[in-house]
C-alpha cells in the first residue's frame, strides 16, 4: 500500500485474475442501492474470455441491487458492448469517439484505475478530490453530445496512477522478463557510462565544446507512462527519435508488442547506437529497429509508412524543425510525445509555439494538433493530430 500524507491518499494495487475476481466479488457486496459505478470502457478489447463473462455476470449483480450503473463506450467496441449488455436493461450506455490513455472506474467513494495486460490489474485510489473530480469529469460527458477529452486538469491528476509500488507490482507479472532485465541493467550504468568526443567540433548532444556525453534516459516512470500509452493508444508503428542506450525504446517496444506493432528508432552517435543495439539483442525482443545517422537526414530520406506514435527525445532546438518534417508522416489520430518540457522548453521555443501555442488569430500553433502537458518528471507534452 502507498500512502500520501498530505493528501490522505491511499493506494491499493490488485493484481492478476484471483486477486481480480476477488476485489470485484467484494465490490459487488459491498455496493448498496444508493452507490453508483461510473466506467469508461475503452479498453474492453483486451479482456480476455473469462473476465469479460465475469464483468457481464458483475453488471447483473448490480442490476438486482438496483445500483445506478452507467458506461461510456469508446465507439470502436459499440457492437461488442451492446452485446455483451444486451441482457441488462439497468445498465446504461452512451458510445463516444473517445481517446483516453486510461482505463478508469469511479465507485462508491473511489477511483479505480483498470488495466488488462498483461494480467487484469486494479489501481484503487482513494482520495476525495480526485474521487469528486472524476465523477465530475463522467457526469460532465455523460451530459454531451460531444465527448470531451481529458482536460489539463484531468491529465494532471492522472499521474496518481503512476505510483512506483503500484506499478512494481503489475510488473511482475510481465511476459517480457528478459526485456525488463534489460532496463534494469541499462539503469545500473546510467550515471558511469561516459563518452567524450575525440574532436573539439561543437556538435550536438555537444552544448560546450569537450562536454561528457551521458546516457541521459527517461526515468522509469515516464518510461512506463511510455509503455502504457502504446498499449491504450493500440499504437502499431511507433518512432523514436533518440535512443541513446535503448531504455525508452525498450519500454515502447514492450508496448507495442500487445499491439503486434513495432518501434524504429534513431541515433547519431555510432557508441551509443551500438550499445543498445546490444541491449536490443539481450531483450529478446524482435521488434525494433535502429537507424544510425542524424534525424533530419534519416527524416528526409527514408520512407516510414503512416506513423501512430512518435517519441521525441532528442536535440530540443530541433523539434520545431522535426515537428514539420514527421507531422506529414503521422496519421490523423496519432500521438507525437515530447519529453523535456519542465527543463529544456527554453530550447524548443518554435515546438512549443507549434504544439501549445493559443488559439489567437496571430498565434504560431499549429491547428492540426492539440496537446496536453503531463506533470511527470521533465514534462510530457502529449500532441494528438486531430487533422490532417
Ligand atoms: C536524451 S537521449 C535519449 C534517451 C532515450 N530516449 C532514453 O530515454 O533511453 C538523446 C539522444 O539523442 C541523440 N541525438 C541527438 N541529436 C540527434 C540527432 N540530430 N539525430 C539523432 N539522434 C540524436 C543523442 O546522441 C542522445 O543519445
Amino acid at each position: 500500500m502507498y500512502s500520501m500524507g498530505k493528501n490522505h491518499q491511499k493506494i491499493n494495487t490488485y493484481a492478476g485474475k484471483e486477486e481480480f475476481f476477488k476485489y470485484y466479488e467484494n465490490l459487488a457486496n459491498e455496493l448498496r442501492a444508493e452507490d453508483f459505478y461510473y466506467a469508461f470502457a475503452f479498453q474492453n478489447e483486451y479482456q480476455s474470455g473469462d473476465i469479460k463473462k465475469y464483468l457481464k455476470e458483475f453488471h447483473l449483480k448490480l442490476a438486482e441491487k438496483n445500483i445506478d450503473d452507467r458506461a461510456i463506450f469508446d465507439k470502436t467496441i459499440e457492437a461488442m458492448a451492446k452485446k455483451t449488455y444486451s441482457n441488462n436493461e439497468n445498465i446504461q450506455t452512451k458510445f463516444k469517439d473517445f481517446h483516453i490513455p486510461v482505463g478508469l472506474v469511479v465507485t462508491k467513494d473511489r477511483v479505480l484505475q483498470l488495466g488488462w495486460k498483461p494480467e487484469p490489474f486494479i489501481i484503487e485510489i482513494n482520495n476525495k478530490s480526485l474521487f469528486r473530480h472524476y465523477c465530475d469529469f463522467f457526469m460532465e460527458n455523460w451530459n454531451s453530445s460531444e465527448a470531451i477529452e481529458f482536460t489539463k486538469e484531468a491529465l494532471e491528476k492522472f499521474k496518481y496512477a503512476f505510483v512506483p509500488e503500484a506499478l512494481q507490482r503489475i510488473n511482475n507479472l510481465r511476459d517480457n522478463k528478459l526485456a525488463l532485465k534489460t532496463t534494469q541493467e541499462i539503469e545500473k550504468i546510467e550515471n558511469s557510462w561516459k563518452y567524450k568526443h575525440k574532436s573539439n567540433k561543437r556538435d550536438f548532444g555537444q552544448k560546450v565544446k569537450g562536454e561528457t556525453i551521458k546516457l541521459w534516459s527517461v526515468p522509469r516512470s515516464t518510461a512506463e507512462l511510455l509503455e502504457f500509452f502504446t498499449v491504450a493508444t493500440k499504437s502499431k508503428k511507433i518512432l523514436e527519435i533518440g535512443t541513446s542506450a535503448g531504455y525508452s525504446t525498450l519500454y515502447l517496444a514492450m508496448g507495442a508488442t500487445y499491439n503486434k506493432g513495432n518501434v524504429v528508432t534513431l541515433e547519431k552517435l555510432k557508441e551509443k547506437a551500438d550499445l543498445a543495439m546490444g541491449n536490443f539483442k539481450k531483450s529478446g525482443l524482435k521488434n525494433i529497429s535502429l537507424l544510425v545517422g542524424s534525424a533530419e537526414d534519416i527524416l528526409k530520406k527514408n520512407k516510414f509508412g503512416k506513423l501512430d506514435m512518435i517519441f521525441l527525445d532528442a536535440d530540443k532546438e530541433n523539434y520545431g524543425k522535426y515537428f514539420d518534417l514527421l507531422m506529414p508522416l503521422l496519421k490523423k489520430g496519432g500521438f507525437i510525445v515530447a519529453d523535456n518540457v519542465f527543463d529544456y522548453g527554453h530550447m524548443m521555443k518554435d515546438y512549443l509555439d507549434k504544439v501549445l501555442g493559443t488559439k489567437l488569430p496571430n498565434s504560431q500553433s499549429d491547428r492540426r494538433v492539440i496537446s496536453y502537458t503531463l506533470p511527470i518528471d521533465n514534462g510530457v507534452i502529449i500532441t494528438r493530430k486531430i487533422k490532417d
